[in-house]
């Protein structure tokens, strides 16, 4: 490692990338915030379905973000989790990794309003430096100024191979093709909005982890840190 490590650190990719993983470890090996941005649209997502809110209903699930208090926090119990997530006092850091979450969030983050907002509460948060910031826009929308991007890309059929394994390894059902199905569903509406869609930053550096371990992902991203 350089004496001086990059100060923000960007980690865009499709879902089950693997950047939350690698993303975690390279905070704990820096010393640095780990920040997972996706749990931020999770938590509005589960906020709108916990109150029967029609998810398709833009107005109605904007208003969640301008009125409802999202939390993220150390984490207070060792069972896995990178932080608390909360809304008011309920702690619903895994209700997010439901299914019916996984189904409606890519709708949740397309809407302008609901982006507007976490992306300032993420921005404001990035700028304090020493961050790994894990999302799909943080190198091109919400931190263009980033010291180091990286983008990491892996196959539909190995991040749903992850996705499965995951699931399985918590000890709830999964069944891999309705996750390949859903998997290439999110990344289209995610790749495809109007708003800070997925893609590379001109200047990010892309790793395809389809071939790579977890441990030569993680190398790889030290040697990008020097
Ligand atoms: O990384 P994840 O699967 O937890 O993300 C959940 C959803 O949130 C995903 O469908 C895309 C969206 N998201 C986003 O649009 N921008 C971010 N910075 C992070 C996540």
């Amino acid at each position: 490692m350089t004496k001086t490590p990059p100060s923000i650190i960007a980690l865009d990719g499709p879902a089950a990338s693997g950047k939350s993983t690698v993303g975690r470890k390279l905070a704990d090996a820096l010393g640095y915030l780990f920040f997972d941005t996706g749990v931020m649209y999770r938590a509005v997502t589960w906020i709108a379905l916990d109150e029967k809110i029609n998810v398709n209903d833009e107005v109605a699930v904007t208003r969640i973000v301008q009125t409802t208090d999202i939390d993220i926090r150390p984490p207070s119990q060792n069972d896995g989790r990178a932080c608390d997530l909360l809304v008011g006092e309920r702690d619903i850091t895994w209700d997010v990794r439901s299914s019916a979450v996984d189904a409606n969030v890519s709708a949740v983050s397309a809407y302008v309003g609901v982006r507007a907002a976490l992306t300032e509460q993420q921005r404001r948060i990035g700028l304090r430096g020493k961050v790994v910031m894990v999302g799909r826009d943080i190198g091109t929308v919400v931190l263009p100024e980033a010291d180091l991007k990286i983008y990491m890309d892996a196959s539909a059929e190995e991040r749903a191979r992850r996705r499965y394994k995951e699931t399985v390894a918590r000890g709830a059902e999964a069944d891999y093709d309705e996750i390949l199905k859903k998997m290439i569903e999110r990344d289209r509406i995610d790749s495809t909005r109007a708003v800070a869609p997925l893609r590379p930053a001109d200047d990010a550096l892309i790793l395809d982890t389809d071939s790579l371990t977890e441990e030569q992902v993680f190398s790889r991203i030290l040697e990008f840190c020097r």
